[in-house]
């Protein structure tokens, strides 16, 4: 089954306190929409990528994924996440009818192993997404306090890439921007419909980087990889 990737990089990145857009940031000398890019094109089932960036970096991003093995096309993102994955879809070849999987550029260090992960469980349940379980013990606040502790066993935390048929995909998306809902993820637009969506193991080395923090750790497990 064609299977396609949509790389949403079109985010500001506000926490990251930098003036570029975080996927422009460079980790050990490669921008995050590069290694994105590139860890999704070494996954053997990926046939293409859609990179979805601002509309003001589209030149730029062309240039960076050049070089990628797999085709990769480029097109301009939108003000939420949402209405990026949304372009990022319109960018498909007209009647593809494959598996697609949508990944956070903040998320460089994914493998090739949950990549394939990921499409396997999506093509033979319509819809996966990788988890981790929680280290915290949750809790619900307001007004300064503590409202209540959450049964941590029933909770996981949802890791990118997430993989869908474009049929389940786009159906559940058109409804989700028909309600005026507003989804974190391409699985909450599935689940408000009451679509099944299957889960696989994901990765604590594939963090979202959210802050410079992040990207610090990112840069040691890259040193660490190389035995530096
Ligand atoms: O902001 P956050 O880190 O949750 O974004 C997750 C991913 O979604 C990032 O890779 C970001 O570039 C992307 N995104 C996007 N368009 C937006 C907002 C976020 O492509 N408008």
């Amino acid at each position: 089954m064609d299977t396609r990737a949509i790389l949403v990089a079109a985010g500001r990145g506000e926490r990251m306190g930098a003036t570029r857009p975080k996927a422009f940031l460079s980790l050990a000398g490669q921008t995050l929409l590069e290694r994105s890019a590139r860890a999704l094109g070494a996954a053997p089932s990926i046939t293409a990528v859609v990179a979805v960036v601002p509309a003001s970096d589209v030149d730029e991003a062309r240039d960076l994924c050049e070089a990628l093995a797999k085709p990769c096309v480029v097109v301009a993102g939108g003000e939420r996440r949402q209405d990026s994955v949304r372009a990022g879809l319109a960018a498909l070849p007209s009647g593809f009818e494959g598996v697609v999987l949508v990944h956070d550029a903040a998320r460089p260090l994914v493998s090739i192993a949950l990549v394939e992960a990921v499409v396997q469980a999506a093509r033979e349940h319509g819809a996966a997404i990788p988890v981790v379980p929680l280290a915290d013990t949750i809790k619900q606040v307001g007004d300064g306090r503590i409202a209540g502790t959450v049964d941590r066993d029933r909770l996981a935390a949802a890791q990118t890439p997430q993989g869908f048929r474009l049929d389940l995909l786009a159906r559940a998306y058109e409804r989700a921007f028909a309600d005026g809902v507003v989804v974190t993820d391409e699985s909450m637009a599935l689940e408000r419909l009451g679509l099944p969506v299957a889960c696989v193991p994901g990765s604590s080395r594939n963090r979202k980087l959210t802050t410079p923090d992040d990207l610090a750790w990112a840069e040691r497990v890259l040193r660490a990889d190389l035995g530096a």
